[in-house]
């Protein structure tokens, strides 16, 4: 038995209490399904500033009555001290996912990620303190590793911060840090390297690659690649964050205040990932003609980013169960799904 099957018996055994933040986004959302379909307790916190109601609706649909009735959301703003607290409270484990994404929305606009990303951490992270909470698991971020240019990107070697967005996500990890030093209050960071997956959003002047791009692919609309497409990413399929975000909540005590990478360990430039999109589409039955467009490369973008997994393996478990090829084939299905559904 795996670590993560492991996990997933004991929580079925002895149901928790979870509280997921930005529980209406993509990742949230899908940390959503998987606790519910384990029958947990989960209370879900989110302004929906770029979530959506209608993930918590599909979410509804895939689990049974019972399971869902186990599931309180609290519509609210992670700015707000007494909001955070009030979510927290009663809780076990604490998965904070909710900020605002993307590095271009950080340059237009750092106040306002400064204000969620790293103030509403704080908010979050002091209120599960004072809770005492059995753990708390946040979503860091590869952006961390800035202009450091070694590969694979290990947790201890990072370099300087290239957006906005980059910098709050250090400043998380140096909070949670300075909490695990001067209260005891030990948490895991999570450094995700580009997830993708169901329900993440392909809408908007922000959106992830991978939906973008399909989006744009099946509407036979314009697909651009910045820069030369020799931009190289290490694509993490949403169900390997599902089972990080897991073992690390129920993770032991001398397993906390740590960092892990969450990725695949592989590299895909962003011209091989076109391809890679067009072949999944097309395996699941949708075969589109498009291709693609060349821009100039944009600002604050790393240019390489692949990331060693071995400290997720050994200290918890970790397995990438999935690949970008067989990630990819899993999420074309469900886009194919809801382009015929309409
Ligand atoms: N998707 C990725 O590739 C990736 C990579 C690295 C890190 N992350 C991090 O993972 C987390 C989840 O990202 P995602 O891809 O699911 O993005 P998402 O935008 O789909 O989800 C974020 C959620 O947080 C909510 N939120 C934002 N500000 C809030 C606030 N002030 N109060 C309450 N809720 C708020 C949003 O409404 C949204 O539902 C974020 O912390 C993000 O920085 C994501």
């Amino acid at each position: 038995m795996t670590q993560y099957q492991n996990i997933q018996q004991q929580l079925l055994n002895v149901p928790k209490v979870w509280l997921v933040t930005g529980v209406a986004g993509f990742i949230g959302s899908n940390l959503l399904e998987k606790l519910l379909l384990l029958n947990q307790k989960v209370i879900g916190l989110d302004n929906f500033a770029t979530g959506h109601q209608y993930n918590l609706d599909e979410v509804k649909t895939l689990v049974d009555e019972a399971q869902w009735d186990r599931f309180t959301f609290i519509e609210g703003d992670i700015r707000d001290f007494t909001t955070c607290q009030q979510a927290v409270k009663g809780v076990d484990y604490v998965l904070h996912q909710a900020a605002l994404g993307s590095v271009p929305r950080s340059i237009n606009d750092p106040l306002t990620t400064n204000a969620a990303n790293i103030t509403g951490f704080l908010n979050m992270l002091t209120a599960a303190k004072e809770e005492q909470v059995k753990s708390f698991t946040y979503a860091a971020s590869s952006s961390t590793y800035g202009d450091h240019p070694a590969l694979p990107k290990v947790e201890e070697n990072i370099g300087n911060p290239l957006s906005p967005y980059a910098v709050t996500k250090y400043v998380n990890e140096l909070y949670a840090g300075v909490f695990a030093k001067t209260y005891g209050f030990k948490t895991i960071g999570l450094r995700y390297f580009n997830v993708f997956g169901k329900r993440q959003d392909p809408n908007g002047a922000y959106a992830a690659v991978i939906p973008k791009w399909t989006s744009a692919m099946i509407n036979n609309e314009e697909v651009f690649i910045n820069g030369d497409g020799e931009t190289s990413r290490d694509f993490c399929y949403i169900d390997n964050v599902v089972q990080m975000n897991l073992l690390a909540a129920t993770a032991k005590d001398e397993e906390k205040d740590e960092v892990y990478n969450v990725a695949v360990g592989d590299r895909t430039t962003l011209n091989d990932l076109f391809y890679a999109i067009k072949n999944a589409l097309k395996e699941n039955g949708m075969e589109v003609d498009t291709e693609p467009k060349y821009r100039d490369f944009r600002t604050g973008d790393v240019r390489h980013s692949q990331a060693n997994i071995y400290k997720a393996k050994e200290k918890l478990g970790y397995i990438a169960n999935y690949n970008i090829h067989t990630g990819l084939l899993k999420t074309m299905a469900n886009y194919v799904k809801g382009f015929c559904n309409g």
